[in-house]
């Protein structure tokens, strides 16, 4: 059928020599782990490690970082084969369109679009948080109205995703400068959180390290897990089971690496070093998660921990509110990254959809002396800005993980499918044990999706009933791939 035409791997290829459509090649294997890093490490450790030791997994959170860590390395192995096989713009969509055809691919790039733009929204919506806070620490409150729990318009958010905008449009180069300055000051303050923390654990805060199950409250209606309503399984928290429920919140903190992969089109030698980029930011961030989620834990009673500050909270229970501050300075720099690069995946996922016609090409256009693709970015960000300035995305978190957990399985399925229809395609990386491990990725990711609340799955559902609609309405008539076949639309 036309809407599962694929597209081969060499048109992919030959689309970015389009000379109107040529995205300027810059990036090394190092730019693009610190992109990975500076995307990954975010609310994730900063926000939710609190949440979740308290609530779900106590000291034992630490164990939920290695088991969402694990998912998320089965995915990103897969990733990286792909990546090495197609360098082009696009990520999860490119893939699929390469493996599975057109409409699955419009579909996999239609939750993208949902991804990245909510989880942009969402974390510039804790970035204003934060910023508030230091401004009011400083003795500069900003007005409720602008900046508060429930702004008018959440200012500080809506300037902050401006000035991104503004230097996602000045150049790539320039976009991997800042995040590097930015990633530097965020991992220097993620470190000095493990070595300062060391000085102040309690060895007593470990027992229990893996606090007793207790049932909690069911959970009703359009809230509960998804998995406790097809099962009817008891909810607990903590216990093993508590690890694994925690496992699929945290998972948050490590969506960004599949990120990394829209920017090869813009890498020197992708080939070699996507892959690099992919698996070096994952692993240098597992590493940091387990360690900070450990020591914060030995620092203070799980059950005392801040679910809103943890990290820096930690440092003032202990009586060093200046460590404190420079925390807060830390996640400030650290939570501007992660919008910049989620902004910036946002734009190369849309910029391949628009060059191959699934939405109106003109889009596509790239700017002659920036090199980007100008016209997409500002839309983009004009996008982003109404949403975070606007609406309280707070309950809307979930949303992200889904549609992330979406493409990790419709691109670990691409990897055993390109295996099989173009096994002849060099592979400058190839993940290991396929179909295995393939599998186990997929598997791993719906038992996180049915994790998430039966209200999660419906807005997703609805986001895509949306998609299939401007699919047939639209993409499907304009779509370049399939022209001929439709004479010429
Ligand atoms: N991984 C990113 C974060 O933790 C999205 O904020």
């Amino acid at each position: 059928m036309e809407i599962f035409r694929t597209k081969s791997v060499e048109q992919s290829i030959r689309d970015t020599e389009d000379p109107e459509h040529q995205l300027r090649k810059r990036l090394t294997a190092t730019d693009l782990t610190v992109f990975g890093i500076g995307v990954i490490i975010g609310t994730g450790i900063f926000v939710l490690t609190g949440t979740v030791a308290k609530g779900l997994a106590g000291p034992a959170v630490a164990l939920s970082f290695v088991v969402a860590g694990i998912v998320c390395g089965l995915a990103a192995l897969c990733y990286a084969e792909f990546a090495s096989t197609i360098p082009v713009a696009g990520s999860a969509y490119t893939f699929a369109f390469a493996t599975l055809g057109e409409f699955p691919a419009w579909v996999i790039g239609w939750d993208l679009l949902l991804e990245l733009a909510l989880a942009a929204a969402v974390v510039a919506t804790g970035w204003s948080g934060y910023f508030a806070s230091m401004l009011a620490s400083i003795g500069i409150p900003l007005p409720e109205s602008i900046a508060g729990a429930n702004p008018v318009v959440n200012v500080p958010a809506v300037l902050i995703i401006a000035i991104l905008t503004a230097i996602l449009v000045a150049g790539i180069k320039l976009s991997s400068r800042v995040n590097l300055v930015l990633v530097v000051t965020k991992v220097a303050v993620v470190l000095l959180v493990i070595i300062a923390g060391l000085f102040f654990i309690r060895a007593a805060n470990y027992t229990p390290f893996i606090p007793e199950a207790v049932s909690t409250p069911r959970v009703g209606g359009l809230n509960a897990p998804l998995i406790q309503v097809l099962f009817g399984i008891t909810p607990v928290a903590f216990g093993v089971i508590g690890i694994f429920s925690a496992a699929a919140i945290v998972f948050f903190a490590f969506i960004g690496f599949d990120i990394v992969a829209t920017a090869a089109e813009e890498t020197l030698e992708p080939q070699r070093d996507v892959p690099r980029g992919i698996l070096g930011s994952l692993a240098i961030c597992t590493f940091l998660y387990v360690a900070v989620s450990l020591v914060v834990v030995g620092m203070q009673n799980y059950s005392q921990l801040s679910t809103s500050a943890p990290l820096s909270d930690a440092f003032r229970a202990v009586g060093h509110p200046w460590l404190a501050t420079i925390i807060s300075v830390g996640a400030i720099a650290g939570l501007t990254t992660v919008v910049l690069v989620l902004l910036l995946g946002q734009t190369r996922v849309l910029f391949a959809m628009s060059r191959d016609g699934l939405m109106p090409r003109a889009l596509a256009a790239v700017h002659p002396r920036f090199g980007t693709p100008t016209r997409l970015t500002v839309v983009i960000g004009v996008v982003t800005m109404a949403l975070a300035g606007f609406v309280d995305f707070e309950e809307l978190a979930e949303l992200v993980n889904i549609g992330t957990l979406f493409a990790f399985v419709v691109v670990s399925i691409g990897v055993v499918v390109l295996r099989r229809t173009r096994p002849d395609l060099p592979r400058a990386f190839r993940a290991p044990l396929v179909p295995l491990l393939p599998i186990l990725s997929v598997l791993a990711c719906i038992y996180l999706m049915l994790n998430l609340p039966v209200e999660t799955w419906l807005r997703f559902l609805i986001w895509m009933a949306v998609g299939v609609v401007i699919y047939f309405g639209y993409s499907y008539w304009h779509s370049r791939t399939a022209a001929p076949v439709k004479g010429g639309r």
